[in-house]
């Protein structure tokens, strides 16, 4: 299966941008060969850069979702309002959104059902604090965050989902776990849920095109979650570049 390079534009980007980066990114003709792209704009721009991407191998998801496919619920916006747009991706339960929208285990564990019933592609993010990485925990921290999100969905299912390590403490940060460290902890991520050793998993927080390739050369790291350095299309292409396995060979 090919490497897996996700964008998390987070609240970046007016249309004129969005649509402004996807034109800038085709022209510069990354390679994919060996990585996948996605990117995640903010709700606005995703029909606009959904179109820019059509027809090309770029494939577009979004940063979260309702669980409800629709209803009294102001301001979401459900699964099947992002498949008419051509949406195949969501990212689930990432750190900010479980930190400043509340969200907790059991509503990722409905979206999580929610948008494998819409058919799309469940990016869910798992990761634990500095206080926790420090204490040992991260392991358990983070298999209990993937056990809850997948509860009651089939291992079929499962495998075909994402999951994303992201250490609190290294989002944004510049500060990285080691490609070891990270390799280890995704191991035990892929054994908590039966199905996850056939799903990629991605790592995430402070990638960048000179760390990559270091990370996806470990077995269990099958690619990224990347923030900051994919609001710039060079760098999110050098990053497809360098994500490839054995990109380092
Ligand atoms: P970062 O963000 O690459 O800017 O650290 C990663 C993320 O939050 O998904």
């Amino acid at each position: 299966m090919k490497t897996l390079v996700v964008g998390n534009w987070k609240m970046n980007k007016t249309v004129a941008a969005a649509t402004a980066f996807v034109h800038e990114l085709l022209a510069l003709q990354p390679d994919l060969s060996a990585a996948e792209a996605v990117v995640c704009p903010p709700f606005t721009a995703l029909p606009a850069v959904a179109y820019a991407c059509a027809g090309s191998e770029i494939s577009v998801g979004a940063q979260t979702m309702h669980w409800a496919p629709h209803g009294a619920y102001t301001g979401e916006v459900s699964a099947p309002m992002l498949v008419s747009l051509g949406v195949q991706w969501v990212i689930l339960g990432h750190s900010e959104r479980r930190a400043f929208a509340a969200e907790s285990d059991e509503s990722i564990n409905r979206k999580v059902v929610a948008a494998l019933a819409a058919g799309l592609v469940p990016i869910v993010a798992v990761g634990e604090t500095a206080e926790e990485h420090a204490a040992g925990l991260a392991s358990e921290r983070v298999c209990a965050q993937t056990r809850a999100a997948f509860a009651g969905v089939s291992a079929f299912d499962v495998a075909t989902c994402v999951v994303a390590y992201e250490p609190i403490w290294a989002i944004g940060t510049g500060k990285i776990d080691s490609p070891e460290g990270a390799n280890a902890t995704m191991g035990a991520i892929r054994g908590a849920v039966e199905g996850l050793t056939y799903a990629r998993i991605l790592y995430g927080g402070s990638v960048k095109p000179d760390n990559i390739a270091a990370l996806v050369a470990q077995p269990n790291i099958d690619g990224a979650l990347v923030g900051g350095a994919s609001l710039e299309a060079a760098s999110f292409a050098a990053i497809l570049h360098n994500a490839r396995k054995g990109a380092l060979a």
